[in-house]
């Protein structure tokens, strides 16, 4: 990995915003990803992330936490929060930012236990192909304290397989539909291609079953996104 993503970030953090991000996947065409995004406040979060942010109670756990918009508000209403990212660039930000616990981490490192786990932005894409989804939700629930909970979102990207009458081109005889290739460049370099997971409510419901985790659909957000809590 370049970390594009984090030094995009860094740039934004220390004055030199010019260009923003550049993504593309498998199934899509070029779109930016605007840096003053990734740094949004509380009031221009979207409603599924402020209704996150809302029920996270106890000890919690931002994962993928890029510059840390959610720790910080979470700091700032008074929980202590540990903010993980795999991203050097990133977790640099977020410290300057003020996150006050911020370390470089693979999801799958982290041994600690919470009382809230927090994945935002699509918190499934962190799991990057279906075959790879139990060890990812089984490895989250280990992170759990009693009465814990996962708070993740997602969104049903069925949407982008309609064709302009209205018809699905979905190949039933590929992979899952929410599984794409993921391509980011920033300022003119190419970061290496990722994975990049999309999972709809129902195929995420069957999955927490399969590893005996409820998943309880919290909130439906205005594009096919929705928030929803995962507890033993
Ligand atoms: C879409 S960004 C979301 C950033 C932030 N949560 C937000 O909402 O602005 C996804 C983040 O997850 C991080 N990430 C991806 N895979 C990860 C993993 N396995 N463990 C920890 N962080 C990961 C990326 O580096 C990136 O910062």
């Amino acid at each position: 990995m370049k970390d594009l993503f984090g030094k995009a970030l860094l740039d934004y953090q220390n004055g030199h915003y010019t260009e923003d991000i550049i993504t593309s996947t498998s199934i899509s065409d070029e779109d930016m990803l605007p840096l003053p995004y990734l740094f949004r406040s509380f009031d221009e979060m979207p409603k599924i992330e402020k209704k996150a942010l809302k029920l996270c109670k106890g000890l919690v756990l931002d994962v993928g936490c890029g510059s840390g918009s959610h720790s910080l508000y979470l700091q700032e209403k008074g929980f202590t929060v540990k903010a993980i990212d795999i991203s050097k660039g990133a977790i640099k930000v977020a410290k300057q930012r003020g996150v006050l616990n911020a370390e470089v981490m693979h999801v799958l490192e982290e041994t600690k236990t919470f009382d809230t786990v927090l994945l935002l932005m699509n918190g499934t894409g962190i799991f990057q192909e279906m075959i790879q989804v139990s060890k990812y939700l089984t490895h989250l629930k280990s992170l759990l304290k009693p009465n814990g909970q996962i708070l993740i979102d997602s969104s049903d990207i069925k949407y982008m397989y309609e064709d302009e009458d209205g018809g699905l081109w979905i190949d039933t005889n590929a992979n899952y539909y929410g599984e794409l290739d993921y391509f980011l460049s920033y300022k003119g370099e190419n970061e290496l291609p990722m994975k990049w997971l999309y999972l709809d409510f129902n195929t995420l419901r069957l999955a927490c079953e399969t590893v005996g985790l409820k998943c309880e659909l919290v909130l439906e957000g205005g594009h096919f996104d929705y928030l929803a809590r995962l507890s033993v």
